[in-house]
């Protein structure tokens, strides 16, 4: 396991299996360091589909899951739960029914409101179980070949929300994808840790860009530099193919 610092947080490079090892003891121990059942994020795409079945094979790594976590996803499609698009109904089939997740700790967004209407209700509900202004205890991430995280892709307008005048949960429509509910940059900053899995030679370009290219461009176009403003709280972990080329 390498680990190198960044304008962007901590990079860890590692297997797979080993980065899943390691996220995985991240949850544990925030179990152990907060006096409540802590909030968990996980993420859409095929990464978190590959930690679950990871999981599964694996199911003494995460004992404290059953009860002791509080579990939900940083970003949603707008679809219903029973959909396969759905990161939250993902989440369900694959780990959280499997393992046997208690109702009370499965906090989703509900796709049956209208997307600000949703956005809204989600954020109260965050708030009312875990405090005022309260995001995740840890928040993974995935990153898209367009350096896009969460819903937050290039050129979203929520990309300029950090300041104390916004929101930690939002909607958003992403061209050529759609409506999204999303947390926000304001809402990441607040996380207590954030974890961004880059995995496979298809992000190298990528990889190289954020961490290799022109320091002066925007994040409105590389938008996972938003971590910049929060280093200290972001681990990225990477295998070898996706950091082939830094
Ligand atoms: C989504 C995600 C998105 C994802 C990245 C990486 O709903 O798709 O929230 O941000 O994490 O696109 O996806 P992969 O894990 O498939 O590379």
């Amino acid at each position: 396991m390498k680990r190198l610092p960044s304008p962007y947080g901590e990079i860890v490079i590692a297997e797979k299996e080993t980065l899943f090892d390691s996220f995985t003891s991240m949850i544990r121990d925030s179990v152990k360091e907060v006096t409540y059942p802590p909030g968990v994020a996980l993420t859409g795409g095929s990464t978190p589909k590959d930690y679950f079945r990871w999981l599964a094979d694996h199911p003494d790594k995460l004992p404290e899951a059953k009860e002791n976590v509080v579990f939900t996803v940083s970003d949603e499609r707008y679809v219903p739960l029973e959909s396969d698009e759905s990161n939250y109904g993902n989440a369900m089939r694959m780990f959280l029914d499997p393992v046997g997740i208690i109702d009370d700790h499965r906090y989703f967004w509900d796709t049956s409101r209208d997307p600000v209407d949703a956005a809204r209700w989600y954020q109260q509900l965050w708030e009312l179980s875990f405090g005022e202004d309260a995001t995740y205890d840890i928040c993974m991430l995935g990153m898209g070949g367009d350096c896009h995280t969460a819903s937050l892709f290039p050129g979203s307008p929520l990309l300029e929300q950090l300041d104390d005048s916004g929101d930690n949960f939002a909607s958003v429509l992403v061209p050529d994808k759609g409506e999204r509910l999303t947390i926000t940059p304001r809402g990441l900053k607040r996380c207590g840790r954030i974890v961004i899995f880059v995995l496979g030679e298809g992000k190298a370009e990528a990889v190289k860009k954020i961490f290799r290219g022109d320091e002066n461009t925007p994040v409105s176009e590389i938008p996972v530099r938003l971590f910049k403003h929060f280093p200290e709280k972001v681990t990225w972990l990477m295998d070898g193919a996706a950091t082939s080329l830094l």
